[in-house]
């Protein structure tokens, strides 16, 4: 029955990770890439995850099933982190979440929990968003439209465009929105957008569907966090996805929430008994090591501390790239003004430089992006910032 199926079409980032294997050349560089690399390209286990790690192995004397929403530890830390302690969401019991496997397992939850309690609803994902948004969401049988949202000229979020088309949705659909650091183009809406943003949403009756992914990688764990903050107590229903991924280092763990904020208590109630039932119908229970690491993190004070200036210093490290780029371009008097990659965030940026010069970066300098000119911005280093902006101003003549 297998001979069926239909041959898929080349993936785009498999296809430039094999070309960059094959690359004999002893100064390559990897800029496609999609996790967090350290100065040595090197994609870290943080340290306050091998202390946690090694508590939790000592004192593990079973590997029985934890539970369908996952580690309630887990769950009550990733609630405090994203919305704040204090968030009356919280207080008032409207908040039901279930961890997941990584933000991917969240996602593919909320699409199903979503199908399940309004199967005709629409999701508007913005132009462009991460590839993946696509396929996780439409197993469920959601129907995705999009809206438009960054300039690809003005090399910014073009938020009349985007306001002007949530304007005409219908209400009751949900807005899918990048809580912070944008993947793939790393504009960000600025507060006052999150705020007009919410206005709509409020008057249009539009459900925002926020994609947290990457918490403490832009501006800071409370900075980052406004947008779902705000939503969750102006609008009566919110959905959020987190994932431990990329501001915990631990990818291979699998580790996320499904996170939905209701109208009431008993709304949430119900809630989590959909979400727990539909997640038992993927998966039936989350994988347990990665949420324990990040439960243990989160309870202990000194862990905790640790995190936050491992966070700080991959944060520090990714803007402080961004700035340095810039300076190199702007000193090789590139006919492009690339200020823009300095004001966006997280690990990605568009250059906004065309597929030939994309292809000759690689073909003529061994410099590897997607064909989008997205670059993860971690993949620069000290040592190779000069070569890549001597590069980037050579295609450019
Ligand atoms: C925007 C966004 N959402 C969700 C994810 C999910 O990541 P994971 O499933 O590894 O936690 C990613 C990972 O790249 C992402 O970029």
């Amino acid at each position: 029955m297998f001979e069926t199926l239909k041959p898929l079409p080349p993936d785009a980032i498999l296809g430039i990770m094999t070309l960059f294997r094959a690359d004999r050349h002893p100064g390559k560089i990897d800029l496609s890439v999609g996790v967090y690399q350290d100065e040595n390209g090197h994609t870290p286990v943080l340290q306050c995850v091998k202390r946690a790690e090694r508590t939790i192995i000592d004192a593990q004397d079973s590997k029985t099933y934890v539970a369908i929403a996952g580690n309630a530890g887990f769950n009550r830390g990733v609630e405090a982190l994203v919305y704040g302690a204090e968030h009356s969401a919280l207080k008032d019991g409207r908040v039901a979440t279930v961890q997941t496997p990584g933000g991917s397992g969240g996602l593919s939850v909320a699409a199903h929990l979503i199908q399940r309690a309004k199967p005709d609803a629409r999701v508007h994902i913005s132009d462009p968003s991460w590839p993946n948004h696509l396929p996780l969401l439409e197993l469920s049988g959601l129907q995705l439209e999009v809206y438009p949202y960054y300039d690809y000229v003005k090399h910014r979020v073009d938020f009349d465009a985007m306001t002007a088309k949530l304007e005409r949705v219908p209400a009751g659909d949900l807005v899918l929105i990048h809580g912070c650091c944008h993947n793939p183009c790393g504009a960000d809406l600025s507060k006052e957008q999150w705020n007009a943003l919410a206005d709509l949403c409020e008057r249009r009756g539009l459900v925002p569907f926020i994609d947290i992914a990457y918490q403490g990688l832009a501006e800071g764990l409370e900075e980052d966090a406004y947008g779902v903050r705000l939503m969750a107590e102006r609008l009566p229903e919110v959905v959020v996805v987190t994932s431990c991924s990329k501001n915990l280092g631990l990818y291979r763990e699998r580790v996320g929430t499904a996170s939905f904020v209701l109208a009431n208590a008993e709304a949430s109630k119900l809630a989590l008994a959909n979400a727990s039932n539909v997640a038992r119908g993927i998966y039936s229970m989350p994988p347990d090591h990665g949420a324990a690491i990040v439960a243990q993190i989160l309870l202990d004070a000194q862990l905790r501390a640790l995190w936050i200036e491992e966070l700080k210093e991959m944060r520090t490290r990714l803007n402080g790239l961004r700035r340095l780029l810039v300076d190199e371009l702007r000193e090789r008097k590139t006919p492009v003004d690339f200020s823009f990659v300095a004001n966006e965030r997280g690990l990605f940026s568009f250059l906004g430089i065309g597929k030939d010069q994309v292809i000759r970066l690689r073909d003529e300098f061994h410099i590897y992006m997607i064909e989008s000119s997205r670059i993860n911005i971690a993949g620069i280093n000290h040592a190779n910032v000069g070569y890549v902006a001597d590069s980037i101003a050579a295609v450019l003549k």
